[in-house]
């Protein structure tokens, strides 16, 4: 059973792997990404740069070494930590970590108070934070300021354990736990304020705060809205859908709202008959996930009610300064396992969303608007309702081509078997899968700089890579059963997010440096670590990584050296990474944000106290883990600043 990644292999198309491509490209030895005036990695060596960023030599062994820039290394404020396995939060010298949201916290600062027996009501649930925080956003207030003092800040809840969530756990399982669940899940929005620049933040009374659930009113908007394909029993129009759930990265938009995107829905689904390939192909199963909504609400019932999983799986667009407005979830960005929305502007204008699909072996999308987001606005069109969705193949020269899904082009017109547009963005792995994307090993976040067309993306790991039905596994080439993952990049044609093609490189191949196995270093330079997750470009050009090593992988086998989750910071110029915190037992690092003058940095820390079962056993919950308060492990945000109160 698993709750937060989906441990199935839906897309059985031909579609060339990662893995091929790279091999086709670069034969097995020397995996290196090209970008001129970029800096390449080497695929068992370190980073190997082009002449103008630093130099570079080769040893007769094969090893490379990398002179070192120059320049002050965008690493040196702070010291790196251990990796170690407290159950605290880890952070440098000089830093202080103060908790400021957690799991049951009143959304509106005083009641209802969080019960440690777990007694909470679905009432109160509903008036508290949810369970497993995830994707986060600060939004200054007042809205358009740069206030650093005051602001909204916006979470994901991706999943929940019901083990801890509930007294007794799932024994026995009723009506009312699943309202409780159902309840823990969603968006959270709540206002923090700190009284002067040397107090911690808390969460303060407003009228803004809310809670977004799986059972709140949300419409759907933009070309399939209204589909047959979206229609059910309890809503014909196919417009008006209930709640949002599997939370899990973000994004937010230029003009000032936030993007929550909604992951492994399937596994809330079951489907106890005949399952159609339009379900299968995205995950859906006669077992589900171990959610059991089903057993008490029959829209779960993925045979009786087969549209009801076609209306999840998207991008959902959240107004946090309007508490009355209506989450919208926006079709023309595709349906798939959307990990996070990366939104940047082209050259002229246009939003551009950068999306991963996060399963072993799916796609990395992006999203143009149709005109320019400003005009669009002013046209009172939202710029996410109008424009081209796009998912990207990565070629074995290097290069790279985005490739659009619009009804009617070859292989994806009624020949095809797509109805319509509607239908092209309700079944977007399907219509990926008939323009030959490149299989990805599960990719997760995406990030950029503001300023350039360099995007990042995490591709966590693939343990199924090289193993039934993916290419053929050669002894050298150990990233086969790639249990660490990487970071690629690539650069847009002209410096230009709008462009349709681009240039690839592997940034980094996550690894233990202290491993014996050369594959198994991957191309770290620096600290170690695997499965990155959340990636994030801060505002001065670094890079932070998070990792989600999963809680039945965290220090054994490839993991044995990193019993913990982390947070790393990456210099992009020389690939060196540089340990910055590590969370507490059993949970998963995911989330992060500042406030714009750059003294607070917001993380959350995803299910602290998790067991390697991924369920909580309710007579001992804090058996792996105690954090924040030495009672029941709560997912939390935690806001991190430095004790000089200087800028991070
Ligand atoms: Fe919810 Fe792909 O992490
Ligand atoms: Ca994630
Ligand atoms: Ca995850």
């Amino acid at each position: 059973m698993s709750f937060c990644d989906d441990d199935i292999v839906s897309n059985s198309s031909e579609n060339l792997s990662f893995e091929r491509i790279v091999d086709a490209r670069f034969g097995r030895r020397s995996m290196l990404g090209g970008t001129a005036g970029a800096a390449l990695v080497g695929f068992l060596g370190a980073p190997v740069l082009l002449a103008g960023t630093a130099g570079a030599s080769t040893s007769p062994g094969g090893v490379t070494t990398t002179a070192r820039r120059a320049t002050r290394s965008p690493l040196g404020f702070f010291s790196g930590v251990a990796m170690n396995a407290l159950d605290n939060v880890t952070v440098p010298d000089g830093f202080i970590v103060d908790v400021v949201t957690r799991w049951g916290d009143p959304i509106n600062g005083t009641s209802p108070a969080f019960r440690q027996d777990a007694s909470n009501t679905t009432a109160d649930q509903t008036a508290q934070l949810g369970m497993h925080h995830d994707g986060i956003h600060y939004f200054p207030l007042p809205k358009g300021s740069d206030e650093s003092g005051m602001g909204l800040l916006v979470m994901n809840h991706e999943y929940t354990d019901d083990g801890l969530l509930h007294v007794g756990g799932t024994a026995p399982w009723t009506a009312d736990k699943v309202a409780k669940s159902q309840a823990a899940h969603g968006v959270s929005v709540v206002k923090v304020e700190r009284s002067s620049k040397r107090s911690p933040f808390r969460i303060v009374k407003s009228r803004k705060a809310r809670r977004i659930t799986a059972s709140t009113p949300t419409v759907m908007s933009g070309p399939a809205a209204g589909h047959r394909l979206l229609q059910t029993a309890a809503d014909p129009t196919g417009r008006n859908v209930l709640g949002t759930f599997n939370n899990c990265a973000h994004g937010f938009t230029p003009w000032g709202t936030y993007l929550t995107c909604e992951e492994n829905f399937n596994g809330y689904f079951v489907n106890g008959g005949t399952i159609p390939a339009d379900q299968k192909r995205y995950g859906i199963s006669a077992a589900g996930s171990g959610y059991r909504w089903n057993e008490f609400d029959t829209r779960f019932d993925a045979a009786a009610n087969p549209n009801e999983p076609n209306r999840f799986g998207w991008v959902v667009e959240i107004d946090p300064y309007d508490p009355t407005s209506t989450p919208v979830k926006r079709t023309a960005l595709g349906r798939v396992k959307h990990e996070g929305a990366w939104v940047t502007e082209s050259c002229d204008g246009h939003a551009v969303v950068y999306m991963g699909d996060d399963e072993r072996f799916e796609y990395i999308y992006k999203f143009v608007s149709a005109r320019p987001w400003r005009r669009m606005r002013r046209e009172g069109v939202s710029p996410l309702d109008e424009g081209t969705l796009y998912v990207a193949r990565f070629d074995a020269d290097g290069s790279g081509v985005w490739l659009p899904l619009i009804h009617g082009s070859p292989g994806l017109d009624a020949a095809g078997g797509f109805a319509d547009q509607g239908d092209v963005l309700i079944r977007a792995r399907s219509a990926a899968d008939a323009l030959g994307a490149t299989k990805m090993d599960r990719p997760e976040w995406i990030t950029s700089t503001c300023d350039t067309a360099t995007i990042y993306a995490s591709l966590t790991n693939n343990s199924k890579r090289g193993t039934s039905g993916s290419p053929a596994v050669d002894a050298a080439n150990p990233r086969a059963v790639n249990s660490y993952g990487q970071v690629i990049r690539w650069d847009e044609t002209d410096e230009d997010t709008g462009s349709l093609t681009f240039a690839w490189n592997l940034f980094i191949l996550a690894g233990d440096t202290a491993q014996a196995d050369p594959a198994k270093r991957g191309t770290v330079q620096g600290d170690s670590f695997g499965s990155p997750d959340g990636l994030w470009m801060d505002p001065i050009g670094r890079l932070w990584i998070q990792t989600d090593v999963s809680t039945s992988t965290l220090g054994a086998g490839d993991f044995t050296n990193l019993p913990n989750n982390q947070m790393l910071v990456a210099d992009t110029a020389t690939g060196e990474t540089k340990r910055f915190l590590v969370g507490p037992r059993g949970c998963e690092i995911t989330g992060i944000d500042m406030t714009p003058d750059r003294r607070v940095l917001f993380v959350n820390i995803q299910h602290p106290g998790e067991p390697a079962s991924e369920r909580t056993d309710p007579v001992n919950p804090t058996a792996v883990s105690s954090w924040p308060d030495g009672g029941r492990p709560r997912s939390s945000t935690v806001a991190i600043r430095r004790v000089d109160n200087k800028p991070i």
